[in-house]
């Protein structure tokens, strides 16, 4: 695990505080009628504009800024000319690096009207987030981090993707350690203390039905193995001596 002095912390307080502001413009646009592609336009031109590089586009070959997941998508869908229509979700997954320090974060958002389920869904996985960062203290373990995610999300009906993990965030968009989703909490061996000068990205993803997802033909999209509605939240969050500072929040409340 790397930890990280104050002025690079400061650094990625820039970082993230674009991301936040891109990702706070693109939930404003996602309405009826607009494409994916035109969102990851928006997400490039403002990151660029701000003085800071899209941190996903070449990383792994991947050609976006943006990624773009609706509905059964989970995570890694090509932003593309696909409209989004009223009643779908999309989740909107964003990375810039400025200075050469990264910062990630995500949210799911309602496309106008959605049904009650999709509602319940983006909440619940939205508060299994809040609830991780809660469990993000110095001196908690990285395994509370992971059964706040499980426990909130198990208790209300919904499963957690265990393809895909959190991870540690710097100088590289991923670092160790990886954060799973899931997994009891507390004690040794069950992984490590949290410290001031980590920083995690965390990065709950939630499926309606089953938990297994499948990876599509362009290498990328990951989907529902059952086709139900996955819904993903994810903030970079510092570890401090002051506490714990969420990194790509507009006003640092999530
Ligand atoms: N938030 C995702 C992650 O941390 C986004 C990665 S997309 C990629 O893994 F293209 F950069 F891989
Ligand atoms: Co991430």
């Amino acid at each position: 695990m790397i930890f990280k002095s104050s002025w690079e912390i400061d650094l990625m307080r820039k970082s993230g505080r674009i991301v936040a502001e891109a990702l706070d413009r693109l939930t404003r646009l996602a309405e009826p009628g607009m494409t994916t592609l035109e969102l990851d336009r928006v997400a490039e031109e403002y990151i660029l504009k701000r003085g800071g590089k899209p941190a996903f586009k070449g990383y792994r070959d991947y050609p976006y800024t943006l990624c773009a997941s609706v509905n059964e998508q989970v995570v890694h869908a090509f932003p593309s000319g696909r409209k989004l229509r009223e009643g779908d979700i999309i989740s909107l997954d964003l990375g810039a690096v400025v200075d050469g320090y990264y910062a990630d974060a995500a949210v799911t958002v309602p496309v106008g009207q959605v049904s009650e389920e999709a509602r319940r869904l983006i909440a619940v996985t939205q508060e299994s987030l809040q609830r991780a960062i809660e469990a993000a203290r110095s001196g908690n373990r990285l395994s509370d981090i992971s059964y706040a995610v499980q426990s909130t999300v198990e208790s209300q009906g919904y499963s957690v993707v265990r393809l895909f993990v959190g991870h540690g965030i710097g100088r590289s968009l991923h670092e160790e350690p990886q954060i799973p989703n899931f997994g009891p909490p507390g004690r040794p061996p069950f992984g490590p203390t949290l410290k001031p000068g980590l920083v995690l990205a965390i990065e709950p993803m939630v499926n309606a039905g089953g938990p297994e997802v499948t990876i599509q033909e362009d290498r990328w999209t990951a989907v529902t193995c059952d086709r139900s509605l996955s819904a993903h939240f994810e903030h970079s969050v510092a570890l401090t001596h002051e506490g714990t500072e969420i990194l790509t929040s507009l006003d640092g409340a999530g």
